[in-house]
């Protein structure tokens, strides 16, 4: 009861009090910095999905900080942060996570629930997730090998462990029982590894879960958004790594759409408002699959290295190419985006010409749609836009933006059909501009 009053802005019973902001890419598109710049207008921000897997960064007086599993609203002290149940959850790296928030556990544990419905992930799942890379060979995925497959497979076969188990007298048994059967499937693999390195971090890390709230979420949600609360849910990954709707095989084992904001939090459609889909002024993707619009060239390597783009969770080289529209229509769609969030727009100041890809040939076969197949040959067709020169990194005025800037976001606004609304300009919180 408590919570609720604490977190409830008025008495006001509003039907769409759920904002859900998602990628509309391969990830990375910047979503930590937009959930932490929009925090300050909602009252809770809760992530729906995912897991360490995803690395959110976010930018303020001059200092980075990367989330994995913590909400990005954690900066702001005033705000309700809830891992909600369809995220998938490392002890050990949320106890780092944690500690180097620098805030006592005592204080966070006032505004940081976690779902009892969450899903664990235990040190064998990262192990299986190494192990089924190993053998795969060539065809691997390119895991972030943070356990995420294995964790979301044992989920769905009814055999996961979750976080209200912690709470059970038994729990060691309930792990023990679940480690065996993990050990019976490495069995079969001919993988070396060694348990006691992450096990010792993740038992310390069920502890200090234990000192946060562990609630049935769905409830609190569902009782604060109904009481007026204006809820944020926080995507991982994009909607090109869905599981479903994604590059498949070469995705993450979530919903990372629209739809898995409501299984993953407990919530119903009804509820939802904006639909903000946030990409970035071209693309990049992390390990392996099909990305049409891919340069391994000297432009390539320009985007690489201007825009850092380096993973947030394992620092591998992130692969770049130019915007792909076919890609983000197939996001606007799926999700229902009602608008648009463009980052990483200064990345692309001091290119003469900048390309976009229209349509594509399907084994030359010419077309809009994402192909069922991800083994198919992808060939992009282009149009090419004019550049702009100046830095924009300064630029708080959308009007003042270069003219070949605004044509290239008219061109984009036109292809979707979707306003975008909020323009990025650099990774600190102040290199923002809305659109008024
Ligand atoms: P997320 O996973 O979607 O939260 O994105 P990441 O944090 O993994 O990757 C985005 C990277 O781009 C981070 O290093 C951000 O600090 C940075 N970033 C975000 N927006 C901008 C922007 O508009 N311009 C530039 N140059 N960097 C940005
Ligand atoms: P955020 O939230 C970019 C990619 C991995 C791999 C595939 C499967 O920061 O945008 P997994 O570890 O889930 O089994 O990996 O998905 N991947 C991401 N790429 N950003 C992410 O998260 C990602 N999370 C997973 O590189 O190709
Ligand atoms: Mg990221």
């Amino acid at each position: 009861m408590y919570l609720v009053d604490r977190f409830c802005i008025s008495d006001n019973i509003y039907n769409m009090n759920i904002d859900i902001l998602l990628g509309l890419q391969w990830g990375d598109e910047g979503k930590g910095k937009i959930v932490d710049v929009l925090s300050p207008g909602y009252d809770i921000i809760a992530r729906f999905q995912g897991g360490p897997n995803a690395g959110h960064s976010l930018e303020f007086n001059n200092v980075k900080h990367v989330l994995h599993l913590i909400p990005s609203g954690i900066f702001h002290p005033e705000k309700l942060n809830i891992i909600g149940n369809g995220v998938v959850i490392d002890p050990g790296v949320f106890k780092k996570e944690i500690e180097g928030l620098g805030t006592s556990v005592q204080e966070l544990s006032t505004r940081l629930i976690i779902s009892s419905r969450a899903n664990l992930i235990l040190p064998s799942h990262r192990i299986l997730d190494a192990a089924y890379e190993f053998q795969k060979g060539t065809t691997k995925i390119g895991s972030t090998l943070k356990g995420i497959g294995p964790a979301y497979t044992d989920k769905v076969s009814r055999n996961g462990l979750r976080v209200g188990d912690i709470l059970k007298k038994n729990f060691k048994d309930l792990y023990t029982s679940h480690l065996k059967n993990h050990l019976i499937i490495l069995k079969s693999y001919n993988f070396r590894f060694d348990l006691e390195e992450y096990e010792k971090g993740w038992f310390e890390g069920i502890d200090m879960l234990r000192e946060f709230p562990i609630s049935d979420t769905e409830y609190l949600v569902n009782k604060l958004a109904g009481k007026g609360s204006k809820v944020l849910a926080e995507g991982a990954q994009g909607t090109m790594l869905d599981v479903d709707f994604g590059t498949y095989p070469y995705v993450t084992s979530s919903n990372t759409i629209s739809a898995g904001a409501c299984t993953g939090l407990g919530i119903s459609p009804k509820l939802i408002g904006e639909i903000f889909g946030i990409f970035k002024a071209y693309c990049t993707r992390v390990g392996s699959g099909p990305f049409p619009t891919e340069l391994e060239d000297e432009t390539g390597d320009s985007l690489r290295n201007i825009g850092r783009e380096f993973g947030s969770t394992t620092g591998r080289a992130r692969r770049c190419g130019w915007l792909d529209l076919p890609a983000l229509k197939y996001s606007i769609m799926i999700n229902g985006v009602t608008k648009l969030f463009m980052t990483k727009a200064d990345v692309m100041s001091g290119f003469r010409s900048i390309k976009i890809c229209k349509s594509y040939l399907v084994d030359g076969v010419a077309s809009e749609e994402i192909p069922f197949n991800a083994e198919a040959s992808i060939e992009p067709v282009y149009v090419e836009l004019p550049g702009w020169e100046a830095d924009i990194s300064g630029m708080r005025e959308f009007d003042k933006l270069p003219e070949a800037l605004k044509s290239f976001i008219k061109f984009i606004e036109k292809e979707t059909g979707v306003p975008v609304t909020m323009v990025s300009v650099g990774p600190d919180r102040e290199e923002t501009i809305f659109r008024k």
